[in-house]
């Protein structure tokens, strides 16, 4: 079969091209010259084309193509159908001659799903033409035939691995990729790997020659077997210099040139990025101009981490590595996800949901905790841990995706790659954000004399990156409100182990006594899963479920029951106590995850979806940390419990009180211990100053006291409290630490609200409700928020929403007199929310007002000056360095509302009381 391509009308960019081809022999099968041809003529054709289908094929010939340029999928059909196709389809006709080429992939599926929807499509064409029915059918089977013809090509996949003589690669990644031989050379698929590196041919040469001769095979294959398949995996590696674009044109060349001269039909190509992160986008935007593999051919490109720093960084990475590769062709990896353990917990849960349905919650879980211990520390890669320290190493990544498996909702179809995202997405969504409280840091004592040295650092540097971290996490849904999740992970540790452990709750009483108790008995004792991920005194991963829960089901292909050990002890049981069950064939991560790739197993790896939200959840903790010391430690089994932690409330501290000895500590950041609470007056009122910790529990006590005596004396409290980010604290501290708090009897009331829908983010009521509401027992009908938003308006003068609150409050308290009223102070002397040069409610008789702020949003509501004035007590919180100008100025101005606010505040009868911290007192 062949054509004249000069015969056919052609757009003239199609023409020039099809002319380079004149006429092209269609011979079924090994791909000829003239195929090759055919397949660099279909490729740059491809980018003229619409990614909507085509049929390709000379006019007057008997069968052409329908092509998918998108996919580079085609389908051939017989002339007789094209009217039918174009019809329906409504594509455009482009002839080509290509037909048989190897490039064109085809496949049944394929085949058979299309033809069968033109078929739905077509239906009504069907009824009134008969005929037209058999042809589709003919369409078909040719199409089938077609697709089974291209299947017969002996398939392959070029694997190339950037960074082929780098530690990782050297490590693990060369293991993995004969590993994948090994599994898969039998199957059909040929194969050929790539080292690449920007080290010179030679030295690379004799890097990977050495690394090649250290694989090994599983330990059940035959030497002999293992020597012949290791011989061939060596043949099929090489290693070339990879730098310029020059050098990945040739690289894609050269892999065209081998499939054709061998006959075979390229699959695909991975390219393997194990090389710094800076180097990615420069990699990628070679391989999206020079290095594609052709169409009908997938393309694979594996990052590893890490990917960005922070929310900002890893967004721009994310962006530039989109303009390149489509998502489903990354895949990130989180050398975590191919843990056999790891990459057993959703299937557990799933294999074992009648048991786990009832327990998997708060009502039985006492806590969760995931943790990664070292007893390495980071000498040797000291340039890259000052710039990530733990959190971003280790808590940030493989931690948090331990964390999502064991806290998402079970997807119905725990293998379907979307669902498990979409669950993952939600429970990143429930995550408690953090506060400084949420962790603690500690650091081994020698790390800041590596960095020095490493670094080329002065004597005087004392580096403030913290290899070891705990962190408190919440989650606050249905299913985990209430349950701690610590998450834990070190350098220089006393031992080196990983595991996920839950605890249960133990709700039993147990009558007979203790010495007859077993293991698969009795309720009282502990009760725990543990997915043991790795070393410690176990030294193999392993699933292991206390007897007394239930006996779990795991595919017994591949795991089988522990064998016993006597003696030995696992979080305070013995082995024997648990149903422990652990891998048949022990797999490194990078292997699991080298055969996921190639399987495009895309659950297994990090989405950028996945990726940023797990970064929204850890940059404002480790913002809020930059400037933290961390606690020094001396390593290894020295640390004694100098790093144990407790939680109380939300707060995590050490458990011990600091050793002054252990180390002198940099010179800098004296603690709030170091300081006594200052008394002194400041606008002829008391002041208190202190650290925001100590000054932020005096408020909340003097809060708390004031609202014992007021319910002492009236039956209830009256609180009034301002919105804005410096309350948060001292709301969480009331949240947290105040038991005897007569929150039954207060009464909670707005000092000022930004016109937005309560359930805004930038609502005030919604600060309250997130920080203090939800966590303490008010009643509802105690709650009073303003009613900035009345029959779907916001701030509306008619609405008379200020008014409504005015007799709110008349009606409830007393005198219109609030027992307490919370205030703060904005930099240009605003107090609730009324501004400067704004004239509405610093005097007058009105209760309530609806004022103009100069920031967004701009409409507001709030109590005005008298009724302020009015209070039995007035606090003034102001905290942080950027106050300290306007604290300043404030305290030597007279009484001027119209230009400061705050400088109204004095209440007729009652006491005001400033609450400063040093940064804004003192600077
Ligand atoms: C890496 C971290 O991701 O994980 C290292 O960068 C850490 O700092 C390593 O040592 C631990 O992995 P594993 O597999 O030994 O638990």
């Amino acid at each position: 079969m062949s054509c004249d391509l000069k015969k056919i009308p052609l757009p003239p960019a199609w023409k020039q091209k099809a002319e380079e081809v004149k006429s092209v022999d269609v011979a079924p099968g090994k791909g000829t010259r003239e195929g090759t041809e055919c397949q660099q003529l279909l490729a740059s054709t491809s980018r003229l084309l619409s990614p909507a289908p085509c049929l390709l094929g000379p006019e007057g010939q008997s069968c052409f193509l329908l092509w998918f340029p998108r996919t580079g999928f085609a389908i051939r059909v017989p002339a007789q159908a094209r009217a039918v196709l174009r019809l329906v389809l409504g594509v455009p006709h482009v002839c080509l001659s290509c037909l048989g080429t190897p490039l064109l992939a085809h496949t049944l599926w394929l085949a058979t799903s299309v033809l069968a929807a033109l078929g739905m499509l077509a239906e009504p064409h069907f009824k009134r033409r008969p005929g037209v029915w058999k042809m589709l059918m003919a369409a078909m089977c040719v199409a089938l035939l077609s697709g089974l013809q291209a299947q017969d090509l002996p398939r392959q996949v070029s694997i190339i691995l950037l960074g082929a003589t780098g530690d990782l690669a050297r490590k693990y990644l060369w293991q993995g990729l004969f590993h994948l031989y090994l599994e898969e050379v039998g199957k059909g698929h040929h194969f050929r790997f790539h080292g690449t590196a920007l080290t010179s041919t030679e030295q690379g040469q004799e890097v990977i020659a050495k690394v090649l001769e250290s694989l090994s095979c599983p330990g059940d294959m035959a030497l002999g077997h293992c020597a012949e398949l290791k011989a061939q995996f060596q043949q099929l590696s090489e290693y070339r210099q990879l730098k310029t674009p020059e050098d990945y044109l040739a690289l894609s060349k050269d892999i065209e040139a081998q499939v054709e001269h061998e006959g075979l039909r390229e699959t695909g190509r991975i390219f393997y990025l194990s090389v710094p992160p800076f180097a990615y986008v420069d990699i990628a935007r070679n391989i999206n101009s020079s290095c594609r593999p052709g169409p009908g051919a997938w393309l694979r490109v594996v990052l590893e981490k890490p990917f960005g720093h922070d929310l900002h960084s890893a967004q721009q990475l994310a962006t530039e590595l989109g303009s390149f590769f489509q998502e489903e062709e990354m895949y990130r990896v989180d050398h975590y996800l191919g843990k056999q353990v790891v990459a057993q917990i959703l299937p557990f849960r799933d294999q074992n949901r009648a048991a786990l349905d009832g327990l998997w919650n708060r009502h039985h879980v006492e806590r969760v905790e995931i943790v990664m211990k070292e007893t390495l520390d980071a000498e040797g890669r000291t340039s890259f841990y000052e710039e990530y320290g733990v959190i971003r190493d280790v808590l940030q990544n493989h931690l948090t995706e331990v964390l999502t498996l064991v806290a998402m909702e079970l997807p119905v179809n725990v293998s379907s790659p979307e669902s498990v995202l979409q669950h993952k997405l939600q429970a990143f969504q429930a995550l408690r954000s953090l506060q400084r409280h949420s962790a603690v840091l500690g650091q081994y004592q020698a790390y800041s004399g590596q960095v020095r040295r490493e670094l080329q650092k002065p004597d005087s540097f004392h580096s403030l990156t913290p290899t070891f971290a705990g962190i408190l996490v919440h989650i606050d849904n249905l299913r985990w409100e209430g349950v701690p999740f610590i998450l834990m992970s070190g350098k220089a540790l006393d031992e080196r182990v990983s595991y996920m452990r839950i605890l249960f709750k133990n709700q039993a009483f147990c009558v007979q006594s203790e010495k007859h108790w077993v293991a698969a008995q009795s309720r009282c004792l502990p009760r725990q899963i543990i997915f043991y991920i790795g070393h410690g005194e176990l030294g193999s991963p392993a699933v292991l479920v206390s007897r007394n829960l239930f006996q779990p089901a795991l595919p017994s292909a591949s795991w089988k029951e522990v064998e016993g050990r006597p003696g030995l002890h696992l979080f305070g049981l013995p082995l024997s106590d648990y149903y422990a069950y652990s891998p048949v064939r022990e797999q490194d991560a990078y292997s699991l995850l080298i055969s996921h790739i190639f399987h495009c197993r895309k659950d297994s790896f990090v989405t950028t979806e996945n990726l940023l939200a797990s970064w929204v959840f850890w940059t404002p903790l480790l913002d809020s940390l930059a400037h933290e010391v961390p606690r020094f430690y001396p390593g290894g089994a020295e640390n004694g419990q100098l790093l144990d932690f407790e939680f109380s409330g939300g707060h995590l501290s050490f458990s011990q009180p600091l050793p002054e000895q252990l180390v002198p500590g940099p010179d800098s950041a004296p603690l709030p211990s170091d300081f006594q609470v200052l008394r002194a007056k400041y606008r002829e009122s008391p002041l208190i100053s202190a650290w925001p910790e100590e000054l932020i529990a005096r408020l909340a006590g003097d809060i708390e006291a004031a609202a014992v005596r007021a319910v002492r004396r009236f039956g209830k409290f009256h609180l009034a409290l301002s919105g804005g980010s410096s309350p948060v604290a001292l709301f969480q501290q009331l949240a947290t630490g105040h038991y005897s708090f007569p929150w039954a009897h207060t009464h909670l009331w707005l000092v000022d609200e930004r016109c937005v829908p309560l359930w805004d983010p930038e609502s005030n009521f919604q600060g309250l409700q997130t920080h203090l509401l939800q966590h303490v027992r008010v009643p509802h009908y105690n709650v009073h928020p303003m009613p900035v938003h009345r029959r779907q308006r916001l701030c509306a003068e008619e609405d008379q929403g200020a008014q409504a609150y005015a007799e709110e409050i008349s009606a409830l308290v007393t005198n219109g007199s609030f027992d307490l009223v919370l205030l703060g102070m904005g930099t240009d002397g605003h107090t609730a929310s009324l501004f400067p040069q704004s004239p509405a409610g610093l005097d007058g008789e009105q209760l309530v007002v609806l004022t103009t702020s100069p920031s967004s949003p701009h409409r507001r509501m709030s109590l005005s000056l008298p009724l302020i004035n009015r209070a039995r007590k007035v606090a003034v919180l102001v905290m942080g360095r950027m106050k300290r100008e306007i604290a300043m100025l404030v305290s030597r101005v007279g009484r001027d509302p119209k230009k400061w606010p705050i400088s109204g505040v004095l209440p007729d009868s009652g006491q005001l009381v400033w609450y400063m911290d040093y940064d804004a007192f003192l600077g």
